[in-house]
């Protein structure tokens, strides 16, 4: 049997969606992004969200028209991207320690990290469980720092029942790993409709929809920018793809959490942690990861995928060992020790809605016996 480490849910009514706007001709942002943005807002409960080509230029962007120029702290166990945005935003990236259970920045360790020169705090949701947003939230309140949520694997997750990328400015991913896809695609949250403006703009090369300095009537033509801006944009074939995606998303988060429950059953060993949910969270999954003990993982991964099962990392090495950032920031090897021990001992299994019995079975029975086998090698 074989088992991709991730598989998409499209159906029908993706494609007849994409025919539709193909159809229209009218290809780039319109009025596909306008009712993915309307339906996404109301989804995650805030007033504006803003399609983007990645999550990356989100993040990016949240922090360039912030105008964080300073320390931003966020953890170094995430995908490199989170702090790639942070350094092209424009602002400097100081790497916080994380929560061994949930594998999401700790509160204390970000303290610790604040400085007269730290302006932000971008907390990164990992594998579909929000970080602990109300003790984040206090200390940004109390050293008066803006939050970014980098909500890239948590679409849907909630934190005492309030969606995540609400608490603050949210960045989402629409890559096909994710809880939700376009294929490539990102989204911007937030409440502050000034902020959304100037996003908006910043994306569409700096020109904002409402020319300044002209009467649109007299040249309708007329088009300036007020930033240097890029294009960020999101498609509207791809929107189209959003629109249908986001009517399934429940369903398939609950998916993913059957499976999830079923593995943690399943999986009740003691060379593996099985992922935790903590207090407060509703955990969607994206990630199904678990943390193995004893025996060596790299053995462990590879004959998973020896039986065909695609087993990975995520992730490693964390960002702050990565060359341009242990060159430029001189971090090394002990500075965050928590970190460390989950990147040594992480492994994802696979996860997506349509996983059906039969696969879970398989996947629970391959790893009782490669645990077996690496168990008898090391007597
Ligand atoms: C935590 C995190 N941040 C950012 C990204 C980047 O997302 P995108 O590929 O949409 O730019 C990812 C996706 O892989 C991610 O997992």
């Amino acid at each position: 049997m074989k088992i991709p480490l991730c598989k998409t849910s499209l159906d029908t009514k993706e494609s007849r969606a994409i025919a539709k706007v193909l159809k229209s001709g009218w290809l780039t942002d319109g009025p596909m992004n306008k009712r993915f943005e309307e339906a996404f807002a109301k989804y995650i409960g805030v007033k504006r969200a803003l399609t983007l080509n990645s999550c990356t230029t989100a993040l990016q962007l949240a922090i360039e028209a912030s105008n964080i120029t300073g320390e931003v702290i966020l953890p170094s166990f995430t995908f490199v991207a989170s702090a790639n945005a942070v350094v092209r935003g424009g602002a400097t990236p100081v790497f916080a320690d994380i929560e061994y259970d949930s594998c999401n920045i700790d509160p204390e360790d970000i303290e610790r990290k604040i400085t007269p020169r730290t302006q932000a705090i971008m907390v990164v949701h990992f594998a579909g469980q929000s970080c602990r947003m109300d003790k984040i939230i206090k200390l940004a309140a109390k050293h008066k720092l803006k939050i970014i949520e980098d909500s890239a694997e948590a679409i849907g997750a909630t934190y005492n029942n309030q969606k995540t990328g609400s608490f603050s400015t949210g960045c989402f991913s629409f890559f096909p790993t994710k809880n939700l896809t376009t294929g490539e695609g990102g989204m911007l949250t937030t409440n502050n409709e000034s902020f959304a403006d100037k996003i908006k703009t910043l994306a569409a090369h700096g020109i904002a929809k409402k020319t300044t300095g002209c009467q649109p009537e007299a040249d309708p033509w007329h088009r300036e920018a007020a930033y240097a801006g890029y294009n960020f944009r999101m498609s509207s074939i791809l929107a189209a793809l959003g629109v249908e995606q986001l009517k399934k998303l429940d369903r398939m988060n609950r998916q993913r959490r059957e499976h999830a429950a079923y593995l943690n059953k399943k999986l009740n060993f003691d060379e593996i942690d099985l992922p935790v949910e903590l207090k407060g969270c509703r955990h969607v999954y994206q990630m199904y990861t678990i943390k193995i003990k004893r025996i060596p993982r790299r053995d462990f991964v590879l004959g998973l995928r020896k039986m065909g099962i695609m087993a990975s990392v995520h992730f490693t090495p964390p960002v702050h060992l990565q060359e341009y950032y242990a060159n430029k920031y001189k971090y090394s090897l002990n500075d965050l020790p928590v970190t460390k021990r989950v990147t040594d001992s992480i492994v994802t299994l696979p996860m997506y809605p349509g996983l059906v019995k039969k696969e879970l079975d398989y996947i629970v029975n391959s790893v009782t016996k490669i645990l077996h086998k690496l168990n008898r090698r090391q007597i």
